[in-house]
């Protein structure tokens, strides 16, 4: 049997973590032969109510769940830890953007990251969701310069699953006949859902649909999703987000599919020209625990434009939380 992974997760006792913290401890995440202990931060009021996820999670007897901690101290959090996911934070409210949370949740993740510097593994896998998650996985990443910083990434996956279902559903087949899909940029509307590489069931996806539809309908609705998501219930998406960390994770630690493509905000290397350190969607593959970004796809002028309008709004994020590290 393989030694237990120490997977840190903060806001442990909110919305998304109520759907994600039993698929992990179910092996979802890191593979049915994999025990996990799980490192449960939060704040010191949300202590009782993670107690009560606790209890479940004990009495769920997850053959692969080799203990919980349930801590309001970060570094016991983070000490030892293998993999952390960053979901604490405030969620927005209807008429919202992404970016007005990051007067408050800014805050968080610089602070998170100075304790994640002086106590945590140099090469823990981190994954951010809190939003405006690309511009807290910055400071997060500013904060901690001790740590891997090809290491830390922000979530886009769950912008990748809608786009899988949107042109699935548009063309009458399954997800899992789309291929090759692409986030690239922020998670926020200005997000470039990308369908000119992707095919269905081998076919380019640009013949099965027109450019109309992919341009002026498919890029809105993916964009805009979570404001459509929060309209419809009232408060953010929670058990789709969850499913979103899961396979962001499963894939980097696992292996993603061969011969597909998974979108990863990732520290850019100067990729197609997007300025280095940015914490920016790319295609990628993953294999032996690591990530590589997918080379050499030609970019249309359209595609670039939109790019780089992703690109711009990151970089000024960043200009915004310059007192945070
Ligand atoms: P929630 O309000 O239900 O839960 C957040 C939890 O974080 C709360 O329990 C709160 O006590 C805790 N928290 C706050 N500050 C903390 C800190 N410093 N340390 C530890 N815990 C802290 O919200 P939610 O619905 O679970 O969403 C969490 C975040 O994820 C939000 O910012 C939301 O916008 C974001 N989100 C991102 C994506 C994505 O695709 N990247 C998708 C959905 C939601
Ligand atoms: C989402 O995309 O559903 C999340 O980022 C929540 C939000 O505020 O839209």
């Amino acid at each position: 049997m393989k030694q237990p992974l120490r997977v840190t997760v903060t806001g442990a006792a909110g919305q998304i973590c109520y759907s994600l913290l039993f698929r992990i401890a179910s092996g979802e995440m890191l593979g049915h032969d994999q025990p996990v202990i799980l490192q449960l931060l939060e704040i010191t009021p949300a202590l009782k109510v993670l107690e009560a996820v606790k209890m479940e999670l004990d009495d769920c007897a997850f053959p692969l769940l080799r203990g919980v901690v349930v801590t309001d101290d970060a570094k016991e959090a983070f000490t030892g830890a293998d993999i952390a996911l960053m979901v604490g934070a405030k969620p927005r409210g209807p008429g919202m953007e992404r970016a007005d949370l990051l007067k408050d949740n800014g805050k968080i993740f610089s602070t998170l990251g100075k304790v994640i510097n002086e106590v945590a593994n140099t090469d823990i896998k981190i994954l951010v969701v809190g939003n405006p998650a690309n511009t807290n996985a910055y400071i997060l990443a500013k904060n901690a310069p001790n740590i891997n910083q090809r290491n830390i990434t922000a979530m886009t996956r769950l912008d990748h699953n809608r786009a899988l279902h949107q042109l699935a559903e548009k063309t009458g087949n399954n997800v899992n006949s789309v291929k090759r899909m692409i986030i690239w940029g922020n998670h926020s509307t200005t997000q470039v859902p990308d369908i000119s590489h992707a095919t269905i069931n081998g076919d380019a996806a640009l013949s099965k649909v027109d450019e109309s539809w992919w341009k002026q309908e498919f890029m809105p609705k993916v964009g805009k999703r979570g404001a459509e998501v929060i309209a419809a219930r009232g408060s953010s998406s929670a058990a789709s987000a969850a499913n979103g960390v899961i396979d962001h994770m499963r894939d980097w630690v696992l292996g993603s599919e061969p011969g597909d493509y998974v979108s990863m905000a990732v520290p850019s290397d100067g990729s197609y020209g997007i300025e280095k350190g940015l914490i920016y969607s790319f295609p990628t593959v993953c294999q032996n625990g690591d990530y590589q970004i997918v080379q050499g796809l030609e970019i249309s002028d359209f595609i670039q434009a939109e790019m780089i309008e992703s690109e711009d709004e990151l970089k000024s994020e960043a200009v915004t939380v310059e007192d945070l590290y």
